[in-house]
């Protein structure tokens, strides 16, 4: 059902939203195939640590309404490849708005051919087009967390990131983030 207008608080220290739609959690037993150093990720599962969580607001993901969430990615690498989302692309064309709220991170975009990366810090505003896959990584050494708003009618495609890839991949390099070409794991 709609919903309406509401004020939505979010907590500082957890990246929680109130009022609240679904947390979702995902730990490092739920990244199976992201990233390239498998043997570094089947070590990883013996902890099984929290890698990210997005916290939404109860907002519906129906035509219309601006469904907004909040994404907290841990820091951490594996591999040497930085803590990141599982990335996707939009079902439908829909574009989208990311806000840096706290921690360093980036915004990794793929149409297919070319890949994008844009810094984040607090304040930084990330723009997505349609028809871009987005992934984001945490490339510093405290939790990330970003607000993202997007169309409810957007739908969320793994599969397309599973099959083409996101173009770079992300690795803790001495001088700052290295991207490298993408390789399937
Ligand atoms: C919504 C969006 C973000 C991500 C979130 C987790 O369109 O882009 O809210 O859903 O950062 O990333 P994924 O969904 O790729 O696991
Ligand atoms: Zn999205």
């Amino acid at each position: 059902p709609p919903v309406p207008p509401m004020h939505v608080g979010f907590d500082d220290r957890s990246g929680g939203m109130s009022p609240s739609g679904p947390v979702l959690v995902r730990r490092m037993s739920d990244l199976r195939g992201l990233y390239a150093d498998q043997a570094a990720w089947t070590a990883a599962l013996e902890s099984d640590d929290v890698v990210y969580e997005v916290a939404s607001s109860p907002v519906p993901e129906l035509e219309g309404e601006l469904p907004q969430s909040i994404t907290t990615i841990l820091p951490g690498r594996v591999g040497g490849e930085f803590h990141m989302t599982k990335g996707h692309m939009h079902t439908r064309p829909r574009g989208e708005i990311y806000l840096g709220l706290s921690g360093l991170g980036g915004l990794l975009l793929f149409d297919g051919e070319r890949p994008q990366w844009i810094e984040m810090r607090p304040g930084s505003i990330g723009y997505i087009p349609p028809h871009w896959a987005h992934r984001s990584v945490n490339v510093g050494d405290e939790p990330y967390r970003f607000l993202a708003v997007y169309p409810g009618d957007s739908g969320h495609d793994y599969g397309w990131v599973a099959e083409h890839g996101m173009g770079h991949r992300v690795f803790h390099g001495s001088g700052g983030p290295e991207l490298r070409p993408f390789t399937f794991p």
